[in-house]
C-alpha cells in the first residue's frame, strides 16, 4: 500500500477525490483490488486508484465532464459491466445504493461475479442488454442507467432500457467503431445524439473521451 505523494481531497463529484492528477474513490473492501490498481492510505483511509485509460467514466471524469449523476444511496442498472472494473468503483460511491451489473459474456461473468462477491452491493446479472424483459425481475428501481456495451445499435438499447425501467438520467459510452468502422467518430457522435433526440431525450453533455478511449464519446443523457 502507498502514500499518495500529494494530500487526497474530495473533487466536486460525491464519492471521487483526487491528488491534483490521479483519481481515486474509497475502497469499499479494504485491501482488495478488482484490476491491479494500486491503493493509498491516507489517515487510516484507503483509496483505490482510478484509472482512466481502463474506464471511461474516469476518462470522462478527466475530460472535464461536469455532469455526475451517482450519490450514496443510488440504484444503478450498469450494462456492459465486463469484469467489474468500472462498475467496482461506482459500487465505492453509491455505498448503500445498488448496482446491477448486467454482462452477456460467460467468460467476463465469472470474473465478475468474484468480483461481486466481495462488494456486496454489486449483483451480477448473467443477461442480454438488448433484453430488459429478461432482468427485470431482478433489478429494482434504478435511478441511474450507465451502458457501455460494444455493440452495434448503442443508443437503441439505450433507449430500450431507459424506457423499460421507467429511469429519467443515464449516461452512454458510445463506441465509433463498433457502429461504422469507416465512418469519422464524430459522424457518429452526431448520429448517436440525434437518434437519442428523435426518441425524446436530452443529450446534455457529449465529452469525447481521446486520447484515453480513442473513437469513443461519453453522452449524458436525460428524459
Ligand atoms: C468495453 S466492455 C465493458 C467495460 C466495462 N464497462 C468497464 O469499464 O469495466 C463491453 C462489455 O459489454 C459486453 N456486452 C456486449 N454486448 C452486450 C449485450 N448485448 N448485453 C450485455 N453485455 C454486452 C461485452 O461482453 C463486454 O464485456
Amino acid at each position: 500500500m502507498g502514500r499518495a505523494r500529494n494530500l487526497i481531497v474530495p473533487t466536486g463529484h460525491h464519492g471521487v477525490f483526487t491528488d491534483g492528477s490521479m483519481l481515486f474513490t474509497r475502497n469499499s473492501v479494504p485491501n482488495d483490488r478488482v484490476y491491479g490498481e494500486r491503493l493509498y492510505d491516507q489517515e487510516g483511509v484507503e483509496y483505490r486508484e482510478w484509472v482512466p485509460s481502463r474506464s471511461k467514466l474516469a476518462a470522462y471524469l478527466r475530460k472535464g465532464g461536469e455532469s455526475f449523476p451517482f450519490k450514496e444511496g443510488t440504484t444503478v442498472l450498469y450494462l456492459g459491466a465486463a469484469s467489474g472494473t468500472t462498475s467496482s468503483h461506482v459500487a465505492d460511491i453509491v455505498g448503500k445504493g445498488t448496482v446491477y451489473c448486467v454482462e452477456v459474456s460467460p467468460r467476463s461473468f465469472r470474473d465478475l461475479v468474484a468480483v461481486c462477491e466481495k462488494r456486496k452491493n454489486m449483483v451480477p446479472v448473467l443477461s442480454d442488454a438488448t433484453r430488459p424483459e429478461d432482468y427485470s425481475f431482478i433489478v429494482e428501481s434504478p435511478d441511474i442507467l450507465y451502458q457501455d456495451i460494444a455493440q452495434k445499435g448503442q443508443a437503441a438499447i439505450f433507449v430500450k432500457n431507459m424506457r423499460a425501467f421507467g429511469i429519467k438520467e443515464g449516461m452512454l459510452t458510445v463506441k465509433a467503431r463498433s457502429e461504422d468502422v469507416t465512418k469519422d467518430p464524430k459522424e457518429v457522435f452526431a448520429d448517436v445524439t440525434s437518434q437519442l433526440e428523435r426518441s425524446g431525450f436530452k443529450v446534455v453533455e457529449l465529452v469525447d473521451l481521446d486520447p484515453f478511449e480513442k473513437d469513443h464519446a461519453m453522452a449524458v443523457v436525460r428524459a
